[in-house]
Order: C-alpha cells, then structure tokens, then sequence
C-alpha cells in the first residue's frame, strides 16, 4: 500500500525526488529469500523510513522450477537476466547470486546502466571492488555491500562513517563462523579437526567442499575488504598471505590450553610505518582476551583506534536473517539516497597503493613443536640453530616420557617470519629432529 500523501508526493516531484524505487533482486537462495520475506513482512515501516514507496519488480533466478521456499508470484521469477539489468524502470540491483561471474558482470552491467548496486558478495568486492567504486563513481550511484563481511554486525559503515575520525591502524577479526565453529567443537569437545569438520558438515556448518572456509580464503577477502576501506588503500587480495585451519591438531589446542591460551583463525589488519601489514592464520590468544570468548559461528570484529581506543562488535557472521538485515539495511540506506538524488559520496578511494608488507618481514611470537630424539645434547643443538637465526626462547617445556622419541613444546620471543623459517629449514636437517609438528604464530600485541 502506497504510504505518502497526495501532497508529499506532489511535493517530491517538484523537488526532483524519484518517487517509487524499483529493486531487480539478482538471485533468491538464503540471502535472496531471507531479503524478500524482510521486505515483504516490514514493507510500512521501511517505506516510512525511505520516504516513498519501495517495490520488488523482477528477481533473477536459475532455476524457474525450483520450489521456493518463501511465498511468492511467480510472475516475478526470471532466468534473463537482461529483464533487470536492461529494465530502464529499475534504479536498484541487489546481487545476491554469489561467485565470480557472471555476478561481477552483472554488477559491472548494473552499474554502467547507472543502477545502485546492493551485493554481499566478498569475492567480487574484494578482487574487483576498484573497478566496481571506479564505474559507480563515474555513473554517479551507489554501490553498498555490507553483508558482504560479518553478516548481520554492522561494520562498513561503521569504518566509513562513525570511526572515520578515530584513526584506526589494527583490526584483528574472527571472520570465519565454519572455522570458529570448528576450532571450538575441538576445543570443547577433545576432538580432532576431521572429526569435527565431519560433524559441522553434517549439520550445515560447513559446505561439502570446506575449502575456501578451512584455508583462511573467506577470511583474507574479508579482511582485504575492512582494510582497503580502513586504510583507504587499494588492496591486491593475491598479496594477502593466508593459512588455513587443516593442520591444527587436539595436541596444538591442549598445549594452548596449558600455556593460557586458546586457538582462533585470525584475520589481521594493521597500519606500519612500512605499509600494511594484512594476513589471516591460526593463532595462539590470551584465554583472557575478548575475543578469545568468541565461540561457535559467532563472529567479532576488535579494533583498536588511535583516537577512539579500542572496540569490539560482536554477533552472527552469516545467516540468511543476519545477512538479510544487512542488505536491508543498505537497501533503505540506497533508497533515500537515490530518493533524494543524493550524489555517491563514496568516490573511489581506494586507488592509493600502500605496499603490503611481506609475510617474511613481519615480527611475531611463535609456538613450535618439535620431536626429538630423547638424547643428552639434543635440547642445545636446537636452541643453538635457533639462536644462530636470531630466534631467541621465551619458554621451553619438556615432558619427560619413556620413550626414545619426545616433543618440544617452544615458545619465542618476536621474530621475524623469514629468521623463523630459516631456523626451521636448519632443523629438519638435524638427525635428532624427527619432525618439526607445529608452528603457530602467537598474538600478544592487539
Ligand atoms: N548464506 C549466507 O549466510 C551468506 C552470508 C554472508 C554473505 N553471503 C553472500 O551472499 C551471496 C548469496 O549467498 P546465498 O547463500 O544466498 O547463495 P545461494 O543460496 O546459493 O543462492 C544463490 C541464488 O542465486 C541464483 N543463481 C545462482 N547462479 C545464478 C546464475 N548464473 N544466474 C541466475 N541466478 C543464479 C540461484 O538460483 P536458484 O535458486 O534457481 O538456484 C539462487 O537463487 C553470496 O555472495 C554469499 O557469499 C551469504
């Protein structure tokens, strides 16, 4: 039902405000269906908020026989997508389809065509994301894509807007609800991770192919997005070092547990006197630390502000709500803008290059676990190699076994990645080195 009044919207189009918006959905899986019931359930209160009237005019899908399920006319289904993105009555896109492409070309088509676009799309965002703000800057119309990283927590805007005069320089995130999931069951439970992966599969926590969730990938193009934005940068996601959470053990999550600290995939964004330093792998966290409380799907973002200080956001990562409300959210955001022929305030930013500082030249703390032959001398020929590289020991635990093998569990002070690696390449040589099991950075610096 239309909501404004004869007068207002009289009023409207003496003013040059456009005065019905008109969305062409691009896809109506989980999100799509989750933004569509949104929609059509608060269609009043959203119009209010708008100012004028909203209306869903066509959705792209790619099966017309596929039972929904949301209720819907069918007469709104199209499998060309041509039907939205050719369809002059249309002024916003909402890409919903996920993948590469053909969503970035359809996104690219919308824009040309000086459409908005609305995506939760972190693949297309974090690989083409200059090219899509360049084309929107020039068509002059939006481009929004909050759900594309955390879900439902509001974190875009926030970095582009209430932060923007805090001075931001380290972000650290637990982007990952599969691997958050995971790490947690195994920690909780006393499980090895493919067990668990095995469990959160069967439950839906974790796709049939886990990889891009596991290897860290999701969380490198997020974190890639929540830096190019905080740092104003663009940002090459190839250069974004990543580590996935396959060889974490029950052994390396007990040894943690012993030394107060637990596991988390962390996604890293920091501001250097050198560049930006941006990566995501598995670390060792104070059990003390906020986010070490982040546990299941959950996600959270901790930043730390030069200004502000530090804060943390905390919420569900994906979901088709979550996510849902965040496209809705920038979908009422987008429509007053284009209601009140708002101009894209956003221009593209992101075409300053801060270099990304290698993954060799940044400084962590690291946990090792070496195996060892139980041998008098054996504990200073390690410690010798390791101090040859420059890597000192903060502690060393050594349990005493019966058996001709045992472990070494280290802990060193700040090193540099590639003095690490070099110590560690010196070890494997060593006859009383049977394996070098673990190596796990730990964050103490937020
Ligand atoms: N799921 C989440 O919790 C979540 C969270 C944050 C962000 N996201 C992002 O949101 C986006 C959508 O994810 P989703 O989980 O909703 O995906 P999904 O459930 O797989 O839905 C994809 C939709 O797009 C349609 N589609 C796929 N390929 C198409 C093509 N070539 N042409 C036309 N239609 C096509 C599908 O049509 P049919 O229905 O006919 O198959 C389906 O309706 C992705 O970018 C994802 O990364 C998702």
């Amino acid at each position: 039902m239309p909501i404004k009044s004869v007068k207002y919207m009289k009023r409207s189009i003496e003013k040059g405000e456009l005065d019905m918006i008109k969305i062409g959905l691009l896809g109506l899986g989980t999100v799509g269906s989750g933004v569509y019931k949104i929609i059509s359930e608060n269609r009043e209160s959203i119009e209010q908020k708008v100012g004028t009237e909203l209306e869903i005019e066509k959705i792209l899908v790619n099966d017309l026989s596929k039972t929904r399920n949301v209720k819907i006319d069918n007469e709104l289904l199209t499998d060309n997508a041509d039907d939205i993105l050719e369809n002059t009555d249309i002024n916003l896109v909402v890409e919903l389809i996920g993948g590469e492409e053909p969503a970035y070309q359809y996104v690219m088509q919308a824009v040309n065509n000086k459409k908005s676009v609305i995506t939760a799309n972190k693949l297309i965002i974090a690989k083409h994301g200059s090219e899509i703000l360049k084309a929107a800057s020039q068509n002059d119309v939006q481009i929004s894509f909050e759900g594309s990283v955390a879900g439902g927590i509001p974190i875009i805007r926030p970095l582009k807007e209430s932060l923007v005069a805090s001075n931001i320089h380290n972000i650290y995130g637990i982007l990952n609800g599969t691997t958050n999931y995971i790490l947690t069951k195994m920690t909780e439970e006393e499980k090895e991770y493919k067990d668990v992966l095995k469990e959160a599969q069967e439950l839906g926590y974790a796709e049939s192919d886990p990889y891009s969730d596991v290897s860290g990938l999701d969380a490198a193009y997020k974190i890639a997005i929540l830096s190019s934005i905080t740092f104003e940068t663009y940002v090459d996601i190839n250069s974004v070092y990543s580590e996935g959470i396959e060889d974490i053990t029950l052994t390396d999550i007990q040894v943690a547990d012993e030394l107060g600290y637990v596991i988390k995939l962390l996604a890293i964004g920091k501001k250097q006197e050198d560049g930006i330093d941006i990566r995501v792998h598995p670390a060792f966290i104070s059990k003390n630390h906020p986010l070490a409380l982040v546990n299941g799907v959950y996600n959270a973002i901790y930043l730390h502000g030069e200004i502000v200080g530090d804060i943390m956001s905390y919420g569900k990562g994906a979901g088709q709500m979550p996510t849902g409300s965040a496209v809705v959210a920038d979908i009422i955001q987008t429509a007053k803008d284009i209601h009140y022929n708002r101009p894209n305030v956003y221009a593209d930013k992101s075409t300053l290059k801060h270099k990304i500082v290698n993954i060799d030249e940044i400084k962590n703390l690291f946990y090792l676990r070496v195996l060892v032959n139980d041998k008098p001398g054996v504990m200073s020929e390690v410690t010798g190699i390791l101090g040859k590289n420059k890597v000192s020991l903060a502690s060393v635990l050594q349990k005493h076994r019966l058996t001709p093998v045992v472990p070494l569990d280290l802990v060193t002070h700040p090193v540099k990645e590639k003095n690490l690696n070099n110590s560690l390449a010196e070890l494997k040589s060593l006859k009383n080195v049977k394996s070098i099991e673990s190596v796990i950075r730990v964050i103490e610096d937020f």
